[in-house]
């Protein structure tokens, strides 16, 4: 199980209402209090922070703002003697506007080896004033920003000609964050070097950010349609057929990307690799249908992609036992294990979605005018929706704050947002901050304990402290005693790796009752006799039903004379 730490917003040591690495370490019992075993850190590189550290100005340094690279290394260090590994975030698909590539780039005329690490081109129209193809960046606005204007000539006749026209570099997100051109080796070879640094200082891991966009189309043809990146449904989720997205090529990258990381997993006596000290790489890719997303995961490329599919369904029997079987489906052609996920920094978290309409898109962030969520069905759905998750085969991820069954902030004042969506789309979209607020650790400490000064960089809603970890710990039916109970008994029961099937017969067949059977294999030397059968079972109905025959191991709320009522999971352990 892997756990998102948002190093803005988890625990910040200094007192300047920003997160940083020294506050991660300090922190990292709790984690393995959990039940945690590793943590994946969003972005702390150096970084002008136009989108929140995903815009690297240097992928070798650690931003002030977060620390110091002796830090990181002291996080690591700590990490690894707390039994917990380190996954770091990469971000190849751009680099910061500020990057010195990027910079030396600007400086350089068209055409030259420095520009040719973008993918800068000539506009259209007689001076080159229009983009250069019509694609829109995911976060609103033309994809493309002109980086100079065309150089006219007078012709010493009073009329001028266009001696070169004007150039445009692509951004797929912010104009302050230029995408690189994949094509050329140079970048290829600045990655690999990128990724050895990071070995070379202990991660055991890469989280790749839109790893579905490295590669362009050829010619860079027009589309006709928006890039967007998370489709606000799963049926809108892109296709390999956009020209930015999920191109054959970037295929060839995560190969050689594999072959570097392999170098690194150590070997046994008898000279075998290591599985447990393997080195790994998780795409964040955005891609349908999901045999496409299972490409990214043969056994020479990356070892593990999100799965959006549960995360994008919506809270129907139906919907979501097809997420769930689509989601092995996929997989099972490759031989890769899925992944699961609710929550992250990029979609409005899940104790909120799911206080909303149940036929409502999924939203990209809630403001104050917006219809507000429910909080006591979203909390109870999002508790169930995560009990049914944790029994899945595979990998899961936990966003931090999840696990207090944190809401969306929903009210935030405009002024105060910082997602360039929100700005490059002047409101209309409202982005994702509210998913993004400092963490609540003690109910009555300044900033619930998110420092000792009060200072927050976005404002914590007022229930956040009442949901703080110290309101919560070891008080029996809390959140955060669910997830730990989950975690626990998902560990001992060997349900990550598990078989799974259908369960049948007592009320699972309703067709508002999900219903699985794991069989799992509790540590390594177990045999056959060992082999736990657990069922899970999640009602959507509004009656109660009953729950298979065995011992209930845990329930996501309290049920109801021994029945399971509406919007509850439960965990059997089958006779
Ligand atoms: C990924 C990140 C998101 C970021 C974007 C551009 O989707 O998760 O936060 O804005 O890439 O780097």
């Amino acid at each position: 199980m892997i756990y998102q730490v948002y190093p803005r917003s988890w625990a910040d040591s200094d007192g300047d209402g920003i997160g940083d690495l020294p506050g991660i370490t300090a922190r990292l019992p709790y984690l393995v209090d959990l039940g945690v075993d590793a943590l994946w850190i969003s972005p702390f590189y150096r970084s002008p922070m136009a989108d929140a550290g995903y815009d690297v100005a240097d992928y070798r340094d650690i931003d002030p703002l977060f620390g110091t690279l002796s830090d990181a290394d002291a996080l690591i260090a700590r990490a690894h003697e707390l039994g917990l590994k380190v996954i770091v975030d990469l971000v190849p698909n751009h680099t910061s506007d500020q990057h010195a590539w990027f910079q030396a780039a600007l400086a350089a005329k068209p055409g030259s080896p420095e520009r040719a690490r973008y993918l800068f081109r000539d506009g259209r129209g007689p001076r080159g004033d229009e983009p250069p193809n019509d694609w829109q960046s995911v976060f609103w606005g033309s994809a493309w920003t002109k980086a100079e204007p065309a150089v006219l000539v007078d012709d010493g006749n009073g009329a001028t000609f266009v001696k070169r026209k004007a150039q445009w570099y692509l951004n797929l997100f912010d104009s302050a964050q230029p995408d690189l051109d994949w094509s050329n080796p140079e970048v290829r070879e600045e990655f690999d070097s990128v990724l050895r640094f990071w070995l070379d200082r202990g991660v055991d891991g890469f989280r790749v950010d839109v790893a579905h966009g490295l590669v362009k189309q050829e010619g860079l043809p027009d589309w006709n349609a928006r890039a967007e990146m998370a489709g606000s449904d799963a049926e809108g989720m892109h296709t390999g057929a956009a020209p930015m997205w999920d191109q054959d090529g970037v295929h060839e990258i995560y190969r050689a990307w594999r072959r570097t990381l392999d170098e690194y997993t150590p070997t046994r006596a008898d000279g075998s690799p290591d599985p447990a000290g393997e080195r790994i790489l998780v795409a964040e890719a955005w891609v349908e249908p999901i045999e496409r997303a299972a490409l990214y995961v043969r056994s020479d490329e990356m070892h593990q992609a999100f799965n959006f599919h549960y995360l994008n369904a919506h809270w129907r029997a139906e919907d979501l036992r097809a997420a769930i079987e689509q989601s092995f489906r996929g997989n099972d052609l490759v031989g890769a294990p899925t992944t699961w996920v609710l929550s992250n920094h990029d979609v409005v978290r899940h104790a909120s979605r799911l206080g909303l309409p149940v036929d409502q898109p999924r939203p990209q962030g809630i403001g104050a005018d917006d219809p507000q969520p429910d909080a006591e069905p979203g909390l109870r759905r999002a508790r169930a929706a995560t009990t049914l998750m944790l029994a899945m085969p595979g990998s899961a991820y936990l966003y931090q704050g999840e696990e207090l069954g944190l809401p969306e902030h929903t009210a935030l004042p405009d002024d105060v947002r910082q997602d360039p969506a929100f700005h490059r789309s002047n409101g209309k979209e409202t982005g994702r901050d509210g998913a993004r607020i400092p963490m609540a650790w003690e109910a009555d400490a300044p900033a619930a304990g998110f420092n000792t000064t009060g200072e927050a960089w976005l404002p914590q809603p007022e229930v956040y402290a009442e949901l703080a970890v110290d309101r919560q710990q070891g008080v029996e039916g809390s959140t955060l005693e669910l997830y730990k109970t989950l975690l626990r008994l998902r560990r001992d029961r060997g349900l990550g790796s598990a078989g799974l099937a259908r369960l049948e017969g007592v009320d699972a067949d309703s067709p508002d009752v999900v219903a699985y059977e794991l069989v799992g294999a509790p540590g390594s030397g177990s045999t056959a006799d060992d082999a736990t059968r657990t069922a899970v079972v999640l009602n959507l109905g509004p009656e109660p039903v009953a729950l298979p025959e065995g011992e209930v191991l845990v329930a996501s709320g309290p049920l109801d004379d021994g029945r399971l009522p509406t919007d509850t999971a439960a965990w059997v352990a089958l006779a």
